[in-house]
């Protein structure tokens, strides 16, 4: 039995610690998805009361009282417990259920993003008013604090699903058809969001940061966002930026004010201000960038970006100084 105690502790501990942390819609950092946490928790509280009532009267009349019921009584056990209390119970917990969905379709105002599902990554706009030109940014989202945004999603190719689990519940993207979502966090943080939909091999390596920032901080942000990228300061960058464009970098990836427009793969414009790499499976230095520009297949299986193994040791510290730098 102590044996069997000790095995347990470390897989509850581990439940437990499942529900917190930057991606739990249990650790709620937004308005949609606290009340979703409160839904789970009327609901599992309801379905616990209703199983220990039926189990407590099955252990009832088995084990404490086990006699032959009068026929009137076992009616009663049966139509009141099999039909009228679930009746209530289910109805009650049903009609909370619903009461709480008008909240969740409520639309954002300001600034919108449209989120686009890609293989393996997200494709970020922000569109500062209607009719604006799009920011295009990737694989990080951004988020006043204290203000409702609204997010159109959309795929490419395949079918994905957005979900920031701390901030609010999970919307489908669909390619050829626009679905939305908004979110209103209610706490300054950075929460990680995943795709909740099996899209292909490197489904579980796309994920984002959600970075919530103090509202006069992402209008600041976002401005610096509009910018053009800035210029290499370095020696080194220097010839990362000329080994970009010799490589045809510029082909797929857009660096915004030099001649790389490339539309198919992620903008890498102000890549380097962003806190992960590769859709959130890498950290942000320059060790990381040399690493996934050497080893993309190795990485992210199925991602669409061939490795460039033919780069030296020199080069590839160039470009990942030059890549760096683009904050
Ligand atoms: Cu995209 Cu799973």
């Amino acid at each position: 039995m102590r044996g069997r105690a000790l095995r347990f502790s470390p897989v509850a501990l581990l439940l437990l610690a499942g529900c917190t942390g930057t991606q739990s819609a249990l650790d709620p950092a937004g308005k949609d998805a606290s009340v979703l946490a409160d839904l789970f928790w009327v609901l599992l509280i309801g379905a616990t009361v209703l199983w220990l009532a039926v189990n407590g009267l099955f252990f009832y009349v088995t084990r404490i009282e086990p006699r032959s019921l009068s026929r009137r009584l076992a009616e009663t056990l049966v139509i009141g417990g099999g039909i009228v209390f679930p009746f209530f119970l289910l109805s009650g917990l049903l009609a909370y259920a619903l009461s709480i969905m008008p909240d969740q379709r409520l639309e954002g105002t300001g600034v919108q993003i449209r989120v686009t599902g890609e293989q393996w990554w997200w494709r970020v706009e922000y569109i500062p008013e209607p009719g604006a030109e799009p920011i295009v940014a990737a694989n990080e989202i951004r988020l006043p604090v204290d203000h409702r945004t609204e997010i159109k999603l959309g795929a490419d190719k395949f079918i994905h699903s957005f979900w920031i689990p701390a901030l609010a519940g999970k919307m489908d993207m669909f390619p050829g058809r626009e679905t939305r979502l908004a979110v209103e966090p209610t706490k300054v943080g950075v929460y990680r969001g995943q795709c909740a939909e099996f899209c292909g091999e490197a489904h579980a390596l796309m994920a984002f940061q959600a970075v919530v920032m103090e509202q006069d901080e992402f209008a600041a942000w976002l401005e610096k966002e509009r910018q053009d990228a800035v210029m290499p300061a370095s020696d080194l960058a220097r010839q990362g930026e000329a080994i970009f464009l010799e490589e045809g970098c510029g082909a797929c990836h857009t660096v915004r004010g030099t001649e790389a427009r490339g539309p198919a793969g992620p903008d890498l414009t102000h890549v380097g201000s962003r806190l992960s790499l590769g859709a959130a499976v890498l950290p942000s230095d320059r060790e990381a960038f040399a690493d996934w520009v050497r080893h993309t297949k190795r990485i992210k299986p199925g991602v669409k970006m061939p490795p460039y193994v033919h780069l030296s040791d020199e080069k590839l510290s160039a470009l990942s100084a030059y890549l760096e730098g683009l904050k």
